[in-house]
Parts: C-alpha cells; sequence; structure tokens
C-alpha cells in the first residue's frame, strides 16, 4: 500500500508567500503538530475515540464474515437504510471498489448491487420500493443513535414492505447495526430477533466507515473486508509516527491549518480525478465539515470556525468550476486525489483520421489524458498563485482505499486539535434534530415545537 503526498504546490516557492506556506512557518509550528499528535494518542489511549482500533478489531471482523457467509446468494439487493455518517462510507466503498454508480456490472445474486435510502425524498424511497424485489432484498438499517427521524422512518417504509411479502420471515432478512444495548432501534431488532451488530460508543457516525456500519454492507456485497482493514492497520500505524514525512496524515492537517489560518483559505477543495472516488469526496465533504465547523473552542471561546470542503469531480468539472477556481477569489485550497493506476487505461487507437483535434490523440489512453489533465490544472492553479496538493495511490483496491480513508480520519482529528475544537461532537446537527422531533410530535421535544412556533410568529410578523 502506497499513498503519496505531494504539498510543494502549498509551499511559498510556488504561490508566493500571500498564498502558500513558508518553511519557516511550517518549523516554527512543528512542535504544536507534535503536540496536536501527543494529545490525541493520550485520548486514544483513554478510549475517548476509537476509529484508530477499529483497523484491529478481528473479532468484529470475524462476525461480520460469518453473517455475511452464512446469507450470501439470498439476495441480489443490499438496501442500506441510514443517513450521514451511517450511509456515506458504505457508498464510498461500493462506488469505489465495484464501480462508480450507476455503471456498475449487472446485479446478481452474486454480484449484489446496493441501494441506499439516506434521504427521505418519498419519490426516492417510492422509487426503489418499484424497482427492488423484497424476496430478494437484504436490508441493513444503520444508526448509531438508533433514533434519527429519516432512518426511523424509512425503516417503517422497508419493513413493512418487507413483512406484508415475506411475514414474519421479513425478520430474517433485516440486519441493524446500533450502538451496544441502546437507543430504540436495538430494542426493536431485540424484539423481532434481527441480526445484530454494535457501533462502539466512543466511535462517531463520521468515523465509523471501519465498524460495522461500513463492514456490514461491505461484506454483505461481496468486498474482502479483511484487506480493507489491512490497509487501514497499515495507515493507522503511520498516523502514530512523530516524524511529518512517515505521518502524511499529521503533515496534511499541519500544511492545511496553515494554508487555512495564515492565508485565509477558507474553502477546501477535494478533487478526485476518478469517478470511483467521488463517492469518498462525498464521505469526506461530512468528515471534514461536521468535525471542524464549530462555534466554540474547546475551552468555550466562541470563534464560529470551519473550512468549507468543496467536492468537484476531474476532469468534469474543469469545465464546470475550474473559472471559478482560476479567477475567482483567492480563498481556496485544493486536494487533488490522483490515482496512478485505472483498472483499465481506456486505450485510444493508433489510426488516424485526418482530423488534427482528434489525430494527436492517436495512440495515447484516456488514463493518460486524465493525468495531463490532473497535472495540467495543478500548475495551472499553482501559477496563478492558488495553493493546491496532491494526494496519490497506486491503485484503488481494498487497502488503498481503506488506508485512504482513514488518512483523512487522522487528519481531521489532528486538525481539531490545532484548533483546539472538539472534531468529534455535532451540536449544529443535533439542534435540527430537536426541532424535527417537536414538529413531528415526538414526546418529550414539546419545547422544541414551541421554539419553532416562536420562530414562525417572528416569520409572520416580518411578512412571510
Ligand atoms: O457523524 C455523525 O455523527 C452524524 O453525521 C451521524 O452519522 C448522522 O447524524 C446519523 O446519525 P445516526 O447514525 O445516529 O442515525
Amino acid at each position: 500500500m502506497r499513498i503519496h503526498f505531494d504539498d510543494t504546490n502549498l509551499l511559498s516557492e510556488m504561490v508566493g508567500e500571500a498564498h502558500g506556506v513558508t518553511r519557516r512557518e511550517i518549523d516554527s509550528h512543528l512542535p504544536q503538530a507534535k503536540q496536536a499528535l501527543a494529545s490525541f494518542r493520550k485520548a486514544f489511549d483513554e478510549e475517548r475515540y476509537g476509529f484508530p482500533a477499529l483497523p484491529f478489531d478481528s473479532v468484529m471482523a470475524k462476525a461480520v464474515r460469518e453473517y455475511a457467509k452464512s446469507a450470501w446468494a439470498s439476495y441480489d439487493t443490499v438496501c442500506l437504510v441510514g443517513i450521514g455518517g451511517s450511509a456515506l462510507g458504505a457508498w464510498a466503498v461500493d462506488c469505489a471498489l465495484r464501480g462508480p454508480h450507476p455503471l456498475q456490472k449487472p446485479y446478481s445474486a452474486t454480484h449484489p448491487r446496493l441501494i441506499v435510502l439516506d434521504n427521505v425524498d418519498p419519490d426516492l424511497t417510492g422509487a426503489a420500493l418499484e424497482v427492488m424485489n423484497p424476496k430478494r432484498t437484504l436490508v441493513a438499517v444503520v444508526a448509531k443513535s438508533g433514533a434519527t427521524a429519516e432512518t426511523a422512518a424509512n425503516f417503517l417504509v422497508v419493513r413493512d414492505w418487507m413483512g406484508r411479502a415475506l411475514g414474519r420471515k421479513a425478520a430474517r432478512r433485516i440486519v441493524a447495526v446500533t450502538s451496544p444495548g441502546q437507543g430504540d432501534l436495538a430494542r426493536l431488532a431485540e424484539r423481532e430477533g434481527y441480526a445484530t451488530f454494535p457501533i462502539p460508543l466512543n466511535v462517531g457516525g463520521r468515523f465509523s466507515v471501519l465498524s460495522a456500519a461500513g463492514l456490514v454492507p461491505a461484506a454483505l456485497l461481496g468486498i474482502n473486508i479483511l484487506k480493507l482493514l489491512k490497509g487501514a492497520a497499515a495507515m493507522t500505524q503511520q498516523c502514530w509516527q512523530p516524524d511529518l514525512e512517515a505521518n502524511i496524515a499529521l503533515k496534511g492537517a499541519l500544511l492545511h491549518y496553515l494554508i487555512w489560518q495564515r492565508k485565509g483559505k477558507t474553502i477546501h477543495v477535494a478533487f478526485p480525478y476518478s469517478n470511483r472516488l467521488w463517492g469518498a469526496a462525498f464521505w469526506f465533504r461530512q468528515l471534514w465539515a461536521e468535525s471542524l465547523g464549530k462555534a466554540k473552542t474547546r475551552k468555550g471561546e466562541a470563534v464560529h470556525t470551519g473550512q468549507t470542503p468543496v467536492a468537484a469531480l476531474g476532469t468534469t468539472d474543469q469545465h464546470s468550476q475550474v473559472q471559478l477556481y482560476m479567477e475567482g477569489p483567492n480563498d481556496k485550497v485544493f486536494t487533488f486525489w490522483r490515482l496512478r493506476k485505472h483498472r483499465t487505461p481506456g486505450k485510444i487507437s493508433k489510426k488516424r483520421i485526418g482530423l488534427e483535434a482528434f489525430d494527436y490523440l492517436a495512440g495515447s489512453s484516456l488514463e493518460t489524458l486524465l493525468e495531463a489533465e490532473r497535472s495540467a490544472a495543478a500548475a495551472s492553479l499553482a501559477l496563478n498563485g492558488r495553493p493546491n496538493c496532491t494526494l496519490e495511490l497506486d491503485r484503488l483496491d481494498e487497502e488503498h482505499l481503506a488506508a485512504f480513508l482513514q488518512l483523512f480520519m487522522f487528519q481531521t482529528a489532528f486538525m481539531g486539535e490545532l484548533l483546539d475544537v472538539n472534531a468529534f461532537d455535532q451540536e449544529g446537527v443535533e439542534m435540527g434534530k430537536r426541532f424535527t422531533f417537536g414538529l413531528m410530535n415526538r414526546p418529550g421535544f414539546e419545547s422544541y415545537r414551541q421554539e419553532f412556533e416562536q420562530y414562525e410568529q417572528k416569520r409572520r410578523q416580518a411578512g412571510g
């Protein structure tokens, strides 16, 4: 497994001192980076945060594999009901390892498809029910809290649909992944006899892709989860190294911290040049936004900090976003995600057709063109004083993918330490969840309904 971080275009030598990091700035912040590593390590050793331990949980891996093996070939569709961290990881893994949606191989009992219900758009759920066969569907309901409104609602719809087709046998086609022994999903699973897997209490939703939340759907799709864990374990060892050259998560955190805090780059564009990494870009967007967008430091000082993550796809978005990136406000930092080797190079025929716009491509390949366009974009941005860097994966297999995801989780945790914010809570999300419960008349949330009614009154007074 090899992931390389090319940070050259973040340096002042390339993009100027106003926009790039100087070596002096890096050196003077090295103690802060080391401190970030030490304090996150301490928190991990005290078991406050658990994601770094997940790749080493062989007991969980064995149980998940056995469950998946027992169900294998009895379904052609895995219907994942979950949202946020309980859905994005599985989607990223599926997209990376089984091909970009919707261009996967035809689905069958030995090549099941993944359908994700991560929204309560009735047209999404309705369309899913129309195309799935309840007798050939395995439902994975994933919710750390066991109480998220969207997941609960979608699950009630899907459970009913399964029950109508299968009666009592429906319970055998449902697996629940949730916090062990707490929350209403765990209670329902126990009451109805679903297979269940735990998400450790010290692993938050967006850090849970390598827990049962991501592993159960992955294993049900036939993905080798042992290889996933192997790659993530190797990256974990690297991420505990104090040497910045060995620890690209720590180096990435420090450089992005300086670029953001010192050079004012408040937008972080994740720019995969791979459709298979498009799911991972959306997964990253949640990780970076929810973990680092915070009102207060851990000491309680108001900061309203956050770096807005944007997902852009190369080369597609060169024809959509790059005009803005090149000439608009210089408030962004770009991270290109490059695959050195694709599944297929996409060879272009050597035959010339006598037309200049086509003939220079003869004998080349889509892979070569893709990389030419990526390095051209990186060069143009750098020459225009726009800092950018590249994360390069030798190839996209289970080991590289999981290492890549683990790298970002560590980078995010280190960034939280550098900013002195709690990267593992999400108070801002909780408020909306509580208002929703109030509006949907969930007992215990009446005060949120009242607060919402006051807001509505204010709107009416304002003429709305
Ligand atoms: O990262 C998080 O904690 C959140 O984004 C959750 O994943 C999301 O809110 C879904 O929560 P749950 O898994 O409890 O349904």
